[in-house]
Protein backbone atom coordinates (compact mmCIF):
# COMPACT_ATOMS: atom_id res chain seq x y z
CA UNK A 1 0.00 0.00 0.00
CA UNK A 2 3.16 2.94 0.96
CA UNK A 3 4.15 2.15 -2.93
CA UNK A 4 0.72 2.92 -4.34
CA UNK A 5 -0.22 6.00 -5.84
CA UNK A 6 -3.48 5.70 -7.32
CA UNK A 7 -6.89 7.47 -7.08
CA UNK A 8 -8.80 4.67 -7.52
CA UNK A 9 -7.48 1.55 -8.98
CA UNK A 10 -6.81 -0.69 -5.86
CA UNK A 11 -7.84 1.92 -2.90
CA UNK A 12 -9.95 -0.90 -2.13
CA UNK A 13 -8.09 -3.99 -2.01
CA UNK A 14 -10.03 -7.45 -0.75
CA UNK A 15 -7.43 -9.90 0.04
CA UNK A 16 -7.25 -13.35 0.92
CA UNK A 17 -4.93 -16.30 1.84
CA UNK A 18 -6.65 -19.07 0.02
CA UNK A 19 -8.91 -18.56 -2.46
CA UNK A 20 -10.23 -20.72 -5.94
CA UNK A 21 -9.91 -17.79 -8.54
CA UNK A 22 -9.81 -14.52 -7.87
CA UNK A 23 -11.41 -14.04 -11.21
CA UNK A 24 -14.12 -16.11 -10.10
CA UNK A 25 -14.68 -14.04 -6.61
CA UNK A 26 -13.91 -10.81 -8.48
CA UNK A 27 -17.09 -11.59 -10.77
CA UNK A 28 -19.18 -12.66 -7.76
CA UNK A 29 -17.97 -9.42 -6.13
CA UNK A 30 -18.92 -6.91 -9.16
CA UNK A 31 -22.12 -8.96 -9.73
CA UNK A 32 -23.08 -7.51 -6.04
CA UNK A 33 -21.90 -4.19 -6.95
CA UNK A 34 -18.83 -3.74 -5.96
CA UNK A 35 -17.25 -0.17 -7.49
CA UNK A 36 -14.73 0.05 -10.09
CA UNK A 37 -11.45 -0.48 -9.30
CA UNK A 38 -11.64 -2.91 -6.33
CA UNK A 39 -8.72 -5.64 -6.42
CA UNK A 40 -9.01 -9.21 -5.43
CA UNK A 41 -5.48 -10.05 -4.56
CA UNK A 42 -4.70 -14.28 -3.02
CA UNK A 43 -2.17 -15.66 -1.37
CA UNK A 44 -2.82 -18.25 -3.36
CA UNK A 45 -5.71 -19.54 -5.31
CA UNK A 46 -6.55 -23.64 -5.10
CA UNK A 47 -8.28 -23.66 -8.89
CA UNK A 48 -6.77 -20.79 -10.62
CA UNK A 49 -7.75 -20.37 -14.41
CA UNK A 50 -5.61 -19.55 -17.49
CA UNK A 51 -7.20 -18.99 -21.02
CA UNK A 52 -9.30 -21.34 -23.23
CA UNK A 53 -10.00 -23.24 -19.75
CA UNK A 54 -6.92 -23.65 -19.01
CA UNK A 55 -5.48 -23.61 -15.69
CA UNK A 56 -3.19 -21.63 -13.77
CA UNK A 57 -0.36 -22.68 -11.06
CA UNK A 58 -0.59 -20.34 -7.96
CA UNK A 59 1.64 -21.69 -5.36
CA UNK A 60 0.99 -19.28 -2.10
CA UNK A 61 2.93 -16.25 -1.40
CA UNK A 62 4.94 -17.03 -4.64
CA UNK A 63 3.14 -14.79 -6.90
CA UNK A 64 0.63 -11.79 -7.89
CA UNK A 65 -2.60 -13.44 -8.24
CA UNK A 66 -4.51 -10.26 -8.87
CA UNK A 67 -7.86 -9.45 -10.80
CA UNK A 68 -9.21 -5.64 -10.95
CA UNK A 69 -13.22 -4.91 -11.24
CA UNK A 70 -13.66 -2.61 -14.19
CA UNK A 71 -16.70 -1.03 -15.15
CA UNK A 72 -15.87 0.77 -18.66
CA UNK A 73 -18.39 3.00 -20.63
CA UNK A 74 -17.01 1.42 -23.80
CA UNK A 75 -18.29 -1.28 -26.65
CA UNK A 76 -18.00 -4.68 -25.42
CA UNK A 77 -16.04 -5.24 -28.91
CA UNK A 78 -13.60 -3.04 -27.47
CA UNK A 79 -13.12 -5.23 -23.80
CA UNK A 80 -9.31 -6.91 -25.65
CA UNK A 81 -8.08 -3.13 -24.76
CA UNK A 82 -8.19 -3.13 -21.21
CA UNK A 83 -5.77 -6.72 -21.72
CA UNK A 84 -3.82 -4.62 -24.05
CA UNK A 85 -3.54 -1.93 -21.00
CA UNK A 86 -2.34 -4.89 -18.62
CA UNK A 87 0.14 -5.99 -20.45
CA UNK A 88 1.63 -2.30 -21.08
CA UNK A 89 1.08 -2.23 -16.87
CA UNK A 90 2.40 -5.71 -15.87
CA UNK A 91 5.55 -4.99 -19.12
CA UNK A 92 6.49 -1.43 -17.28
CA UNK A 93 6.61 -2.50 -14.07
CA UNK A 94 8.55 -5.27 -14.66
CA UNK A 95 10.83 -2.92 -16.49
CA UNK A 96 10.99 -1.06 -13.64
CA UNK A 97 13.00 -3.51 -11.12
CA UNK A 98 15.33 -4.52 -13.79
CA UNK A 99 13.33 -7.40 -15.56
CA UNK A 100 14.21 -7.04 -19.35
CA UNK A 101 10.37 -9.13 -20.97
CA UNK A 102 8.64 -9.10 -23.74
CA UNK A 103 5.24 -9.02 -24.46
CA UNK A 104 3.52 -11.65 -26.37
CA UNK A 105 0.48 -10.30 -28.01
CA UNK A 106 -2.54 -10.35 -27.03
CA UNK A 107 -1.45 -11.27 -23.17
CA UNK A 108 1.12 -12.82 -22.16
CA UNK A 109 4.37 -11.11 -21.11
CA UNK A 110 7.70 -13.85 -21.34
CA UNK A 111 11.11 -13.68 -20.02
CA UNK A 112 13.81 -15.70 -21.92
CA UNK A 113 11.12 -17.08 -24.02
CA UNK A 114 9.33 -18.48 -21.31
CA UNK A 115 5.87 -17.27 -19.68
CA UNK A 116 6.10 -15.45 -17.05
CA UNK A 117 2.48 -13.84 -16.77
CA UNK A 118 -0.74 -14.41 -18.00
CA UNK A 119 -3.60 -12.07 -18.46
CA UNK A 120 -7.28 -13.11 -18.88
CA UNK A 121 -10.33 -11.18 -19.30
CA UNK A 122 -13.76 -11.57 -18.25
CA UNK A 123 -16.70 -9.93 -18.80
CA UNK A 124 -20.50 -9.12 -18.29
CA UNK A 125 -22.13 -7.31 -21.26
CA UNK A 126 -25.61 -6.61 -22.78
CA UNK A 127 -25.89 -5.48 -26.78
CA UNK A 128 -23.53 -2.48 -26.26
CA UNK A 129 -22.76 -1.96 -22.76
CA UNK A 130 -20.46 -3.55 -20.20
CA UNK A 131 -22.01 -4.46 -17.21
CA UNK A 132 -18.57 -5.27 -15.49
CA UNK A 133 -15.62 -6.14 -16.41
CA UNK A 134 -12.71 -8.57 -14.79
CA UNK A 135 -9.13 -8.70 -15.77
CA UNK A 136 -7.34 -10.95 -13.60
CA UNK A 137 -3.19 -10.83 -13.60
CA UNK A 138 -0.71 -13.53 -12.29
CA UNK A 139 2.56 -13.03 -12.38
CA UNK A 140 5.03 -15.98 -11.50
CA UNK A 141 7.67 -13.65 -9.01
CA UNK A 142 9.13 -15.87 -6.33
CA UNK A 143 8.10 -19.09 -7.80
CA UNK A 144 11.78 -21.61 -7.45
CA UNK A 145 12.76 -23.48 -10.62
CA UNK A 146 12.03 -26.60 -9.24
CA UNK A 147 8.85 -25.72 -8.10
CA UNK A 148 7.43 -25.51 -11.84
CA UNK A 149 5.88 -28.63 -12.58
CA UNK A 150 7.57 -30.22 -15.56
CA UNK A 151 4.84 -30.55 -17.51
CA UNK A 152 5.29 -26.78 -17.96
CA UNK A 153 9.12 -26.29 -17.42
CA UNK A 154 9.81 -25.37 -21.05
CA UNK A 155 7.52 -22.97 -21.42
CA UNK A 156 6.76 -21.33 -18.30
CA UNK A 157 9.23 -19.57 -15.84
CA UNK A 158 9.44 -17.07 -12.67
CA UNK A 159 11.21 -13.65 -12.07
CA UNK A 160 13.13 -15.41 -9.29
CA UNK A 161 14.14 -18.52 -11.40
CA UNK A 162 15.34 -15.97 -14.56
CA UNK A 163 17.20 -13.57 -12.11
CA UNK A 164 18.55 -15.55 -9.62
CA UNK A 165 16.74 -13.70 -6.36
CA UNK A 166 13.55 -13.08 -4.23
CA UNK A 167 11.99 -9.12 -5.69
CA UNK A 168 9.48 -7.48 -3.79
CA UNK A 169 6.35 -8.52 -4.86
CA UNK A 170 4.12 -6.09 -3.03
CA UNK A 171 6.18 -3.25 -4.82
CA UNK A 172 5.32 -4.90 -8.37
CA UNK A 173 1.93 -5.17 -7.49
CA UNK A 174 1.65 -1.16 -6.77
CA UNK A 175 3.59 -0.41 -9.55
CA UNK A 176 1.29 -2.90 -12.16
CA UNK A 177 -1.74 -1.14 -10.47
CA UNK A 178 -0.30 2.59 -10.95
CA UNK A 179 0.67 2.10 -14.39
CA UNK A 180 -2.55 0.42 -15.02
CA UNK A 181 -4.40 3.18 -14.01
CA UNK A 182 -2.67 5.80 -16.05
CA UNK A 183 -3.34 3.14 -19.03
CA UNK A 184 -7.30 3.44 -18.50
CA UNK A 185 -7.82 6.93 -17.57
CA UNK A 186 -6.61 7.55 -21.19
CA UNK A 187 -8.58 4.74 -22.49
CA UNK A 188 -12.28 6.38 -20.37
CA UNK A 189 -11.46 9.85 -20.78
CA UNK A 190 -10.14 9.88 -24.40
CA UNK A 191 -10.86 6.51 -25.89
CA UNK A 192 -7.36 5.60 -26.91
CA UNK A 193 -4.76 3.23 -25.82
CA UNK A 194 -1.78 5.05 -27.48
CA UNK A 195 0.01 5.30 -24.49
CA UNK A 196 -0.63 0.94 -23.86
CA UNK A 197 0.00 0.19 -27.88
CA UNK A 198 3.21 2.10 -27.81
CA UNK A 199 4.66 -0.12 -24.91
CA UNK A 200 2.95 -2.93 -26.61
CA UNK A 201 5.02 -2.36 -29.90
CA UNK A 202 8.12 -1.57 -28.24
CA UNK A 203 8.43 -4.48 -26.53
CA UNK A 204 6.52 -7.27 -28.65
CA UNK A 205 8.24 -10.59 -28.95
CA UNK A 206 6.26 -10.67 -32.31
CA UNK A 207 7.24 -7.85 -34.61
CA UNK A 208 8.59 -8.70 -37.83
CA UNK A 209 8.89 -12.53 -37.32
CA UNK A 210 7.12 -15.61 -38.80
CA UNK A 211 4.60 -16.79 -36.49
CA UNK A 212 1.81 -19.36 -36.52
CA UNK A 213 -1.74 -18.58 -35.83
CA UNK A 214 -3.66 -20.86 -34.36
CA UNK A 215 -7.43 -21.17 -34.32
CA UNK A 216 -10.24 -23.86 -34.48
CA UNK A 217 -9.55 -23.91 -38.00
CA UNK A 218 -5.85 -25.27 -37.44
CA UNK A 219 -2.89 -23.70 -37.51
CA UNK A 220 -1.34 -20.93 -40.43
CA UNK A 221 1.83 -19.14 -40.98
CA UNK A 222 2.35 -15.32 -40.92
CA UNK A 223 4.59 -12.45 -40.12
CA UNK A 224 3.90 -10.09 -37.51
CA UNK A 225 4.01 -6.61 -39.40
CA UNK A 226 2.30 -4.58 -36.01
CA UNK A 227 0.06 -3.91 -33.78
CA UNK A 228 -2.58 -0.90 -34.56
CA UNK A 229 -3.57 1.84 -32.37
CA UNK A 230 -6.91 -0.63 -31.87
CA UNK A 231 -4.98 -2.95 -30.05
CA UNK A 232 -5.32 -5.56 -33.20
CA UNK A 233 -2.45 -7.84 -34.40
CA UNK A 234 -1.28 -6.64 -38.30
CA UNK A 235 -0.09 -10.09 -39.87
CA UNK A 236 1.16 -10.50 -43.88
CA UNK A 237 -0.18 -13.27 -45.57
CA UNK A 238 1.14 -14.10 -49.02
CA UNK A 239 1.25 -10.51 -49.74
CA UNK A 240 -1.56 -9.97 -48.29
CA UNK A 241 -2.14 -7.90 -44.56
CA UNK A 242 -4.52 -9.14 -42.44
CA UNK A 243 -5.98 -7.58 -38.98
CA UNK A 244 -5.99 -9.83 -35.74
CA UNK A 245 -8.82 -9.44 -32.93
CA UNK A 246 -7.32 -10.03 -29.42
CA UNK A 247 -9.36 -13.28 -28.20
CA UNK A 248 -10.08 -15.08 -31.56
CA UNK A 249 -6.72 -16.65 -31.87
CA UNK A 250 -3.67 -17.76 -30.38
CA UNK A 251 -0.32 -16.87 -31.57
CA UNK A 252 2.75 -18.74 -30.89
CA UNK A 253 6.13 -17.67 -31.64
CA UNK A 254 8.55 -20.18 -33.80
C1 LIG B 1 -3.49 -17.29 -19.27
O1 LIG B 1 -2.39 -16.95 -19.67
O2 LIG B 1 -4.03 -18.32 -19.67
C2 LIG B 1 -4.20 -16.39 -18.29
C3 LIG B 1 -3.77 -16.65 -16.87
C4 LIG B 1 -4.44 -15.72 -15.87
C5 LIG B 1 -4.10 -16.05 -14.43
C6 LIG B 1 -4.65 -15.05 -13.46
S1 LIG B 1 -4.08 -15.29 -11.81
C7 LIG B 1 -5.25 -14.15 -11.20
C8 LIG B 1 -6.53 -14.37 -11.99
N1 LIG B 1 -7.35 -15.39 -11.37
C9 LIG B 1 -7.45 -16.49 -12.14
O3 LIG B 1 -8.06 -17.53 -11.84
N2 LIG B 1 -6.78 -16.30 -13.29
C10 LIG B 1 -6.17 -14.99 -13.35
Amino acid sequence: AEYLETDYIGRKIIHFDSIDSTNIKAKQLAAEGAKEGTVVIAEEQTMGRGRLGRGWVSPKGKGIWMSIILRPNIDPIDASKVTQIGAAAVWSALSKVGVDAYIKWPNDIVLNGKKVCGILTEMSAELNRINYLVIGIGVNVNINSQEIPKEINNIATSIKAEVGHDVDRKFITAEILNNFERFYNELIKYGSIKTSIEICRKASILLGREIKIITNKGERRAKAIDITEQGELLIEENGKIEKLISGEISVRGI
